[in-house]
């Protein structure tokens, strides 16, 4: 799907809406060279009119040998012969007035044939990956740890990023992002035969941090409607335009939490100290492994990890059998930034917790996130090896159901 580049938010936010469903919005050419190493089946880059023409041709020249599948379009307010003779010079396939949706579309479309000419219909197929966090206790921090987390694998934009809401009867990601979504999974209820990419696309709100939401249903009882079939298609078809899904789930082993679990490559489970979180999150390990779920990619994280309770991380990974991968302490600011809408991680991305939750993104990643600035904090994680298990696409575990 086409990237876009500009500079000011409200350009981007119209251009975005003239974009093919599934289109990224970036606003700086750092990102959009982070944004395009992770995506190589991009077949067109559209470069807005605030982007500068200077740098604009400096994209389109170096992308001209080295990704010659994917064309460059130069958005422009104005297009005169010098600025068209000098983008064609350094290899931008269109120049295109700003205001002229349908000459954007059609460049867009004639990117995409030349793609596919180019590489074949197959292209490389994009298979997103699922991650989803889970406890079987409520109140324990899925939420908070699923809307940071989301957030820190986006990489400020540099990778596309869908959180949703799977705690259905009950789910506040919506409102822990201050957002107010007109859609959610219920519009697709009825539709499950015919979901595709600009179906997804109508039911998310966008979060300003390049993060999309698929929010949960505004009433209770919509979940009994949410279906098995309905769940597994959508987060399929996610999985085609999204570099992550995060899937925030109930804290339950119902139906449509085994149906995303059935779903998932990473499953991060949330414990918290104290025992009767500990013997619940032992049983829901033992049940994820008796059904195949994730093994080799379950990741412990230990929530409110500092209190002082009597029990400690290592007696935890004596308990539940699993190496604790991320330590969250409790911390006022944590709470705080949820209650104000900024969570953590774009409230005070210097935050020790903000700091684990990126080294827990980069451990799903298997690449570094973008230092932060001011820098010179060190890590609160426990850590863990990178996997280094390269197939990391595609569905490899099935339930047995
Ligand atoms: N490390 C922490 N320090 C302080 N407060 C925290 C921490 N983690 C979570 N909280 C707070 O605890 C409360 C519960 O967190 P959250 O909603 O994320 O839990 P949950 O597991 O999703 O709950 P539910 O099962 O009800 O969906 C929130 O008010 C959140 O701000
Ligand atoms: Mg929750």
């Amino acid at each position: 799907m086409p990237v876009i580049v500009d500079p000011e938010s409200e350009t981007l936010a119209r251009l975005l809406e003239v974009l093919p469903a599934g289109g990224h919005g970036v606003e700086d050419p750092e990102t959009l060279q982070a944004w395009l190493q992770n995506r190589p089946e991009e077949y067109a880059v559209v470069l807005g009119p605030h982007v500068a023409l200077e740098s604009a041709l400096a994209i389109s020249d170096g992308m001209r040998l080295t990704r010659p599948s994917t064309s460059v379009i130069l958005l422009r307010d104005e297009v005169d012969t010098q600025v068209m003779r000098e983008a064609m010079h350094a290899g931008t396939r269109d120049v295109v007035p700003a205001a002229d949706a349908p000459a954007i579309m059609s460049a867009i479309d004639r990117a995409y044939q030349l793609y596919v000419a180019l590489r074949g219909p197959g292209g490389v197929i994009h298979s997103g990956r699922i991650v989803t966090v889970f406890s079987p206790k409520g109140g324990v921090g899925k939420t908070t740890m699923a809307v940071n987390l989301a957030l820190a694998l986006t990489d400020k934009g540099a990778r596309k990023v869908c959180l949703v809401d799977l705690d259905l009867a009950f789910g506040d990601v919506a409102i822990t992002l201050q957002l107010f979504p007109s859609h959610s999974i219920e519009h697709a209820i009825g539709s499950e035969d015919s979901i595709d990419a600009p179906l997804l696309e109508s039911l998310m709100t966008r979060h300003p941090d390049s993060l999309m939401v698929l929010a949960a249903p505004s009433h209770p009882d919509v979940r009994d409607r949410v279906s098995p079939t309905l769940i597994s298609r959508v987060l399929r078809g996610l999985r085609e335009t999204f570099d992550f899904i995060v899937v925030d789930t109930a804290p339950a082993f119902d139906e449509q939490t085994l149906t995303a679990l059935d779903e998932t490559d990473e499953c991060v489970i949330v414990a918290t100290l104290d025992v009767p979180t500990l013997k619940n999150v032992k049983v829901a390990l033992e049940t994820l492994e008796m059904l195949n779920i994730a093994r080799d990619h379950r990741h412990l994280l230990l929530n409110r990890a500092d209190d002082a309770v009597g029990l400690g991380p290592e007696k935890v990974e004596a308990i539940l059998g699993m190496e604790v991968s991320a330590r969250v302490a409790t911390s006022m600011d944590i709470a705080a930034a949820t209650n104000s809408g900024k969570p953590i991680l774009s409230a005070n991305p210097a935050h020790e917790s903000s700091i684990t939750i990126r080294e827990l993104a980069e451990t799903l990643t298997g690449q570094p996130e973008a230092p932060v600035a001011p820098a010179g904090l060190s890590g609160g994680s426990g850590g863990m090896a990178v996997d280094d298990d390269d197939d990391r696409s595609g569905r490899r575990f099935r339930m047995r159901r």
